[in-house]
């Protein structure tokens, strides 16, 4: 089977979590926008559930799908986000903002109850960071950022090179928010929480794309099948199926 079609796989399982009446998140990415097209299916066939989208593209998709869509000011807590992720490790720790949606994906994700995290098993990691680390920051005094940046990078024990994201067209990639992404090539990342602390204080970060303790679960789709993984403890339920 094709990446596109272990994706799918992978968002149908999310989608059985789903029920009506549910407040939901929704991700961005090449993953996360099949789920948006299969919950689209369920909503068209009756489904009745609200959500938030994590970026103007997956807004664009989800009302294309004809999903009812509101905003965090609006209602307090989501009972459940479905995001995919650049590599997922067995505690359930994330790097996320490839596509550049980190910042709101958080948002989101910290207003949710539980978070499904929905990939292909190439995602699936010992430890994170052969993934360049997605930083956004501020265009504001970016060469401070950096320095401070790599202040933290050596007191977490890691270190690489730094590089603001570009376009396909060379000009510099810009948010949903309007910041930069710098992404940092770093390797393992041997304890990606204490990273996590040291990169949130830098002024001049808006958010980077470790995603710590945010995920409940994963659903990871393979040539051998889906395999399910469950926080707390990084419980395995999943034998192939
Ligand atoms: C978007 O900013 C990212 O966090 C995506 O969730 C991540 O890059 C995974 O994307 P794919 O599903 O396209 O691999």
């Amino acid at each position: 089977m094709n990446m596109d079609g272990l994706k799918r796989q992978a968002a149908a399982r999310a989608l059985e979590h789903v029920r009506d009446g549910m407040r939901l998140g929704l991700g961005t990415g090449s993953t996360a926008k099949l789920f948006v097209e299969l919950l689209g299916e369920r909503v068209r066939a009756g489904l009745d559930i609200i959500a938030v989208p994590t970026s103007e593209a997956t807004r664009a998709d989800a009302a294309r799908c004809g999903i009812a869509l509101t905003t965090l000011d609006d209602i307090d807590r989501l009972d459940l986000t479905v995001d995919g992720a650049d590599e997922i490790d067995p505690a359930l720790n994330l790097i996320k903002g490839g596509g550049g949606a980190l910042l709101r994906e958080k948002i989101v994700a910290s207003a949710s109850d539980r978070m499904i995290v929905i990939a292909d098993d190439s995602k699936w990691v010992d430890a994170l960071g052969r993934f360049p680390l997605p930083i956004e920051v501020i265009p504001f005094g970016l060469a401070a950022t950096r320095r401070a940046l790599e202040k933290a990078f050596a007191e977490g024990g890691v270190s690489g090179p730094m590089v603001v994201r570009k376009r396909k067209d060379g000009h510099v990639f810009v948010t949903d928010g309007g910041h930069c992404i710098v992404d940092a090539h770093l390797g393992r990342i041997a304890d990606a929480p204490r990273l996590a602390g040291l990169l949130t204080p830098i002024p001049g970060v808006v958010e980077h794309g470790l995603f710590i303790g945010l995920a409940s679960m994963a659903i990871l789709a393979g040539s051998g099948g889906i395999r399910v993984v469950e926080r707390p403890e990084g419980r395995n339920l999943g034998d192939l199926e």
